[in-house]
């Protein structure tokens, strides 16, 4: 057992010519490894997470032993020496605010394959759109294949594969058909969504519960392909419960009802989401959310600590037709007034 002090300011120092050298992604990195590792049971890291898309680490720190480190089982006094560095470092960060854990954005572009085939012509397309979305900061691209095809063909998630630089998220209902498809390309990650043939949307979560041997089966066959995996579930504890039993790396909670409802009865709905985000995270899964979130209710949602991803397609797809029509107008206008 080795017990160490070192001053703060060596450590800060330290830190920062590791975090010169490497680059803060790496250094971060670094604290998620050792954290991980070494911290996961001593009592001042009270929670610990790792938001896979970032590399940054959701950690949670008892105020009171902020400063103390006892470093339980570790006999190499280079390792601890280094990880005592950059643990100052990540104090000091969270402390001044030097960075702050936020949920990503993944951009969900099923409304532009929509338009597409109202004509069933090759604009707009949705690989083209997917590119400017990760310009705007899209930190993944989401697309629902469906079984009808109303939307996304097979060849919009083929391309993405190839072409898009975050990640590509493939929601699907958990049929034979879509796991050879997701068999064949490999998405970053696959979310499961109840699916229904006459539904103008996905109508309300997946019941893992009723299901737990087929998707055993279903998720443990993907994630033999390195693929991982969420379920879209209602914000219930035994959906949670049963998600984590059945191997889910990921849950996406549906807030379709919370963007439904208003005032006590939408705080109501937002309350049992948080429940639902630390039942998760407990459990060690990762939490994202989405369905009905928009400009006016989304920040109460990407709020809550330990959000993973918020996944979010209608309303940055309306805005983009509300910024965007004018200036399509004008290029028109001026095409037809130039002959
Ligand atoms: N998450 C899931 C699982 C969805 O099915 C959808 C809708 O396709 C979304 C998020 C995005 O919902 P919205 O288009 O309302 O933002």
């Amino acid at each position: 057992m080795v017990s160490i002090k070192p001053s703060h300011l060596d450590l800060w120092v330290g830190a920062k010519m590791i975090e010169e050298f490497i680059g803060i992604e790496k250094l971060l990195f670094n604290i998620v490894f050792f954290l991980k590792k070494y911290l996961k049971t001593t009592s001042w890291v009270t929670n610990i997470a790792i938001n896979p898309n970032t590399g940054l680490i959701l950690c949670q720190i008892s105020k009171e032993s902020f400063f103390k480190f006892y470093l339980l089982y570790i006999n190499n006094l280079s390792v601890c020496l280094f990880l005592l560095a950059i643990i100052g470092r990540l104090l000091d960060c969270l402390e001044t605010k030097i960075f702050k854990i936020m949920a990503t954005l993944g951009v969900n572009i099923d409304h532009i394959a929509n338009v597409r085939q109202a004509r069933k012509t090759v604009e707009p397309d949705p690989v083209q759109f997917a590119f400017l979305a990760e310009l705007g900061g899209a930190d993944s691209i989401t697309v629902h294949l469906r079984e009808d095809r109303r939307h996304i063909q097979d060849r919009d998630v083929f391309l993405l594969k190839e072409t898009i630089k975050t990640k590509l998220n493939l929601e699907m209902a958990a049929t034979p058909e879509m796991l050879e498809i997701a068999k064949k390309i490999i998405p970053d990650y696959v979310t499961l969504v109840p699916e229904k043939r006459e539904e103008v949307t996905t109508e309300g979560g997946l019941d893992v519960k009723s299901n737990v041997q087929y998707l055993k089966n279903f998720v443990g066959n993907l994630k033999d392909s390195n693929i991982e995996v969420s379920a879209f579930i209602d914000p219930l504890s035994d959906q949670i419960n049963y998600s984590k039993e059945i191997g889910f790396n990921f849950i996406e909670l549906h807030t379709g009802k919370y963007a439904e409802l208003s005032g006590s009865k939408q705080y109501k709905e937002l309350q049992r989401i948080i429940e639902s985000t630390h039942l998760a995270n407990d459990l060690g899964l990762i939490v994202n959310a989405g369905h009905g979130l928009n400009y006016y209710n989304v920040k109460k949602i990407a709020s809550i600590n330990n959000m993973n991803e918020l996944n979010i397609g209608h309303s940055i797809v309306a805005r983009a037709l509300a910024i965007g029509l004018e200036k399509s107008v004008r290029e028109m206008k001026s095409l037809i007034k130039s002959n």
